[in-house]
This record gives structure tokens, sequence and C-alpha cells, in this order.
């Protein structure tokens, strides 16, 4: 995927508080979504929430904490990127909203999250966050739902090392979908 950059990278950009942007454009037949980030995907689900304190203190401090902890963390750290950053919900007076970019960049991801019925919701959780297997390709049966922004800035406050450690040695949740058809 050329539009992504190395994991070391793109980790130091953002302990830097740098987010790096893909730049291409996807095509008309990916409208609904594509696996890899582009400028409307970055623009549109990632910038407006870098302007919220929290948020860009918390993507500023993951990125930090994974400089620190280095490649072998690498895999569960995506695992928090992915169900908060990516593909996170929160909880707000007017009902659950999606704030994830995956989400808010895919017009039958957002649907679905926002419908419910095929999906399961979970309070957010770190630990359960860390054992929760995903795959890229398919719209989430499993979300993970923060309560504040301000809960972001929890995980980070949190030893996520110890907490991977911990995760790696209790093992993944059974996956809640199919293998990828090799
Ligand atoms: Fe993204």
């Amino acid at each position: 995927m050329p539009a992504l950059i190395p994991p070391s990278r793109f980790y130091e950009l953002l302990s830097q508080g740098k987010f790096p942007l893909a730049t291409f454009l996807r095509r008309r037949e990916h409208i609904d979504y594509i696996e890899e980030p582009d400028l409307f995907h970055e623009v549109f689900g990632h910038c407006p929430l870098l302007t919220n304190q929290s948020y860009a203190n918390f993507v500023r401090q993951f990125g930090e904490a994974a400089v620190r902890l280095g490649k072998g963390y690498s895999w569960h750290l995506f695992r928090i990127f992915w169900f908060t950053v990516e593909f996170g919900l929160i909880n707000t007076p007017q009902g659950r909203r999606c704030f994830g970019a995956g989400i808010v960049s895919s017009p039958s991801e957002a649907k679905a999250a926002m419908d419910g019925t095929a999906c399961e919701f979970r309070p957010f959780d770190l630990m359960s966050v860390l054992r929760t297997p995903y795959r890229i390709d398919i719209v989430q049966p499993i979300y993970y739902v923060i309560d504040s922004f301000t809960d972001l800035e929890a995980i980070v406050e949190q030893d996520i090392g110890s907490m991977i450690d911990k995760a790696k040695s209790l093992g993944d949740f059974a996956p809640a979908f199919e293998a990828k058809a090799s």
C-alpha cells in the first residue's frame, strides 16, 4: 500500500505533534471504502478532530509511547489506534456517535455503526481492546465506545507497555469474523 508509511516513521511523526496525511484521492469505484487512507479520509476524518485538545494530546502521547516501546509492541499499539482514532464511537447527550476516521469516511461503515443491528458495541476498555483482533477489509463487527475525549488521554496515562505484555500473556479474544480467504 503506497500511501502507508512504515510504522516507526508514523509513530515518530505523531510523537512530534505531526499527523502524516496520504495525498492521493480514491477513485469513484472506491467511494464507499478503501483500505488505504486517502486525502478524503485524512481531511474529513482526522483533521477536524485534531483541533480537539484531548484527541490531539492522545495522538501525540500515543506516538511517544510507541517510539519508546519499539517494534515488538507495534501490533498491539495499532489495535489501540484502530479502535479509537480509526473506528471509535463516543457517547454524547444526543446518543452514540462515530468519531473514528475510518467510519466517517465510509458511507456503509457509518450506516452500519449508526444502525447497530449487525455489530456489537462495547464500552472502551484498554485490556479488551488490546486483545481484540480486527480486519481492515470488512465492516467492523465490534466497536468500542468512549464516554468523552478525555477518556483517550486516560489511555496514554496508563503503562501501555505492561498492559500489552499482559494482553499478550492472556491471548487474543476469538475473532468475531471469518478468517480472510487466502
Ligand atoms: Fe486514518
